[in-house]
């Protein structure tokens, strides 16, 4: 076993159907609920508020990763946190100050992520890394789901890790957008902790079959990182014909 973990997004799910499909992703063994929130402002879609993230989290026991894409984060921290949110990530790029929303989202009992867009250097968020517990760098535009992964997002990842050593913070690395068993080998080489995925675990109607091939990437790319000999083609001995 390695330290991968899996973030279906709830996104993807049935919403006609989401008891049935949160139980799923509960036996087909997700880590946690990747929940986002849009608000039409910060991003141009919309998707639903707190009231239904309580909803959510009375019909499952997975952890509630909760992805603010919304312009005003601290207007509804309360909100989630009362909601179950275990974890609250906003942008760095919200029009709130970023130390403050921190703060008061570590005041409760709750993780706090930051997230930066694709086009938002890494350097954006570098004074508050001491104080988060989770990074989000996300591998599309945010918005909707479905969309193609950005591997040019890799070397923030990178740096991510880098950084962490450094000043050893604590702060775990997730990926957000177009991840999937052929995505995910970059993004865990990288450096890539936890995985958001929702087009491509639901796609398949066996959530555990999704999940397990996510786990099975991961796992190759993390061996063939820590054991680039085995990978290496060696040129062969030239055989003299007679
Ligand atoms: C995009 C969202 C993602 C999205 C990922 O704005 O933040 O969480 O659900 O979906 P896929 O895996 O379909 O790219
Ligand atoms: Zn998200």
């Amino acid at each position: 076993m390695n330290n991968i973990r899996i973030a279906p997004s709830v996104i993807s799910a049935d919403f006609g159907n989401l008891k049935e499909d949160l139980r799923r992703l509960e036996e087909a063994g997700a880590d946690l609920l990747h929940v986002d929130i849009m608000d039409g402002h910060f991003v141009p879609n919309i998707t639903f508020g707190p009231d239904i993230v309580k909803r959510i989290k009375s019909l499952t026991s997975l952890p509630l990763d909760v992805h603010l894409m919304i312009s005003h984060p601290r207007k509804y921290v309360v909100k989630f946190v009362e909601a179950g949110a275990s974890n609250i990530t906003f942008h760095i790029e919200s029009e709130d100050t970023p130390s403050t929303a921190i703060s008061e989202i570590a005041s409760f009992d709750c993780r706090v992520g930051l997230s930066v867009k694709p086009a938002t250097p890494l350097s954006a968020v570098r004074d508050h890394l001491s104080q988060i517990d989770r990074l989000l760098i996300m591998t599309v535009e945010p918005g909707f789901g479905g969309q193609t992964f950005m591997a040019n997002m890799m070397p923030k990842v990178e740096q991510a890790v880098e950084w962490r050593a450094e000043g050893k913070y604590d702060y775990d690395i997730e990926v957000d957008g177009g991840l999937d068993p052929y995505t995910i080998v970059p993004a865990v080489q990288a450096g890539a902790e936890v995985i958001v995925a929702g087009t491509s675990v639901f796609k398949n109607p066996d959530l555990k079959e999704s999940i397990q091939a996510l786990r099975d990437a991961s796992a190759y790319a993390l061996y063939q990182k820590a054991h680039p000999e085995v990978y290496e083609t060696k040129e062969e001995p030239r055989v003299e014909r007679i």
